[in-house]
């Protein structure tokens, strides 16, 4: 084999490499100790309880006088609102997730799905090993009110059945009790300096 050849052969599999991505070089997402992280894990914390406390107040409000499908449109139209305003108020990317989706839209960036499938309830962080970005997943568990829209089928408010199955034909977030794991809040924190 003349080198000529090798050197054209080798650069081939370069191109090859380059095109079907063997080798990557991407640097991973790595999960982290957060004691290494405070600073960010804090920003990520304040922005996850700005946003479930926002949720809660609509929903609460939404859902006071028994009108659970009001509750659906609600949180259909407001939740993704309240997750941009969150986000830029603390400057981070968040938003909810779960194992069981009601919306697909929810579903969680990619650093976080195998700790998702996992669906252990305890708080999990991650890290970006080319821009050091923080990766924040914080379980959700259910609630007592959370059962006339999440519940098992006999909890479930007869307006939230037909809301939810007009809404969200594939929806697997029902079955829940209080307690349960039900998903998770994500934050993606910039590194600040
Ligand atoms: C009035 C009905 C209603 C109630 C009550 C309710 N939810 Fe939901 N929930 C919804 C709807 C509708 C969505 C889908 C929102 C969307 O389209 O982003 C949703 C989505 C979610 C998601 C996002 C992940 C996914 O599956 O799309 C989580 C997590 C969640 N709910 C948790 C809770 C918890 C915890 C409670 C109780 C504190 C609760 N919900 C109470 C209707 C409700």
């Amino acid at each position: 084999m003349g080198s000529r050849f090798k050197t054209v052969a080798a650069a081939c599999i370069v191109a090859a490499c380059a095109l079907i991505g063997c080798g990557d070089k991407t640097p991973e997402w790595t999960e982290i100790d957060a004691s290494t992280a405070a600073s960010r894990r804090a920003t990520a914390e304040r922005a996850r309880d700005a946003l479930a406390s926002e949720l809660v107040r609509e929903l609460t409000a939404a859902i006071a006088n028994g009108d659970v499908a009001k509750g659906i449109t609600v949180c259909k139209s407001r939740a993704p609102a309240i997750a941009e305003q969150v986000a830029k108020q603390h400057g981070v990317t968040i938003g909810r997730t779960s194992m069981r989706l009601r919306n697909p839209t929810n579903r969680a960036p990619q650093w976080a799905t195998k700790a998702i499938a996992q669906a252990e309830a305890k708080p999990r962080f991650f890290e970006d090993g080319a821009d050091k970005t923080l990766g924040a997943l914080f379980p959700i568990l259910l609630g007592p009110q959370c059962v006339v829209c999440h519940g098992k089928d006999e909890e479930l408010a007869p307006a939230a059945k037909s809301a939810l199955s007009e809404h969200y034909p594939d929806d697997q977030a029902t079955g829940f009790s209080p307690g349960d794991l039900r998903g998770w809040f994500w934050v993606e924190v910039p590194r600040s300096d």
